[in-house]
C-alpha cells in the first residue's frame, strides 16, 4: 500500500514538472513597424519626392531653393518654392501647383506635365506643398 502511493505520488510529479517544463515563452511584441509609419513619408508624398527629383529637381532644387546651375541660366528664374505666395503666380496650394504642372505657365521655360497623368500631378503637386513649409 505505502508502495503505491509512494508509485502515484512520483508520477503525479513527474508529470507535474514536465508540463511546467514547456510553458511556451511568451510572444514579443515588436513597435518597430509603429516607428517607420511615423517616421517615413506617407507613400504619395513619398511617389511625389521621387517624381519631382527626376523631373524638377534640376531647375528647382532637391529642397525646392531654385539655387541650381541651371535656375541661374534661365530668366524668368525657376520658383523659389521658400518665396511668399504673392511671388506666385498660380499660388503655392495643390490646387494652384496642380494648374502650374496642367498648363505651364507662357513666356517660361516651365512648360505643361500634363503627359505625366493625374496621379502623378497629384503626387508632385503635394510634394512641392510640403517643400514650400519645410
Ligand atoms: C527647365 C527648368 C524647369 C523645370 C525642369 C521645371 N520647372 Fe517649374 N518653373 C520653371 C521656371 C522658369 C518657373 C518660373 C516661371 C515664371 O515665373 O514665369 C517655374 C515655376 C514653377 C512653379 C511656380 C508657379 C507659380 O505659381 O508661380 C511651380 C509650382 C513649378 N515650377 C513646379 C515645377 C514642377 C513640379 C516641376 C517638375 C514636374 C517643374 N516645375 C519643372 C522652370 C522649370
Amino acid at each position: 500500500m505505502k508502495k503505491t502511493i509512494l508509485f502515484s505520488t512520483t508520477i503525479l510529479l513527474s508529470l507535474f514538472l514536465v508540463s511546467c517544463g514547456d510553458k511556451p515563452a511568451p510572444v514579443e511584441e515588436t513597435a518597430t513597424e509603429e516607428v517607420a509609419a511615423v517616421t517615413e513619408l506617407d507613400a504619395d508624398l513619398q511617389a511625389g519626392k521621387e517624381a519631382f527629383e527626376m523631373t524638377c529637381a534640376s531647375c528647382h532644387g532637391e529642397q525646392g531653393n531654385a539655387d541650381t546651375p541651371t535656375a541661374q541660366a534661365l530668366n524668368p528664374k525657376p520658383r523659389n518654392y521658400k518665396a511668399p505666395a504673392s511671388e506666385w503666380k498660380n499660388g503655392n496650394t495643390v490646387a494652384g501647383v496642380t494648374k502650374t504642372l496642367k498648363e505651364g505657365i507662357k513666356g517660361s521655360t516651365m512648360v505643361s506635365y500634363a503627359h505625366l497623368g493625374d496621379e502623378t500631378i497629384g503626387q508632385i503637386a503635394q510634394y512641392v506643398v510640403y517643400l514650400t513649409k519645410k
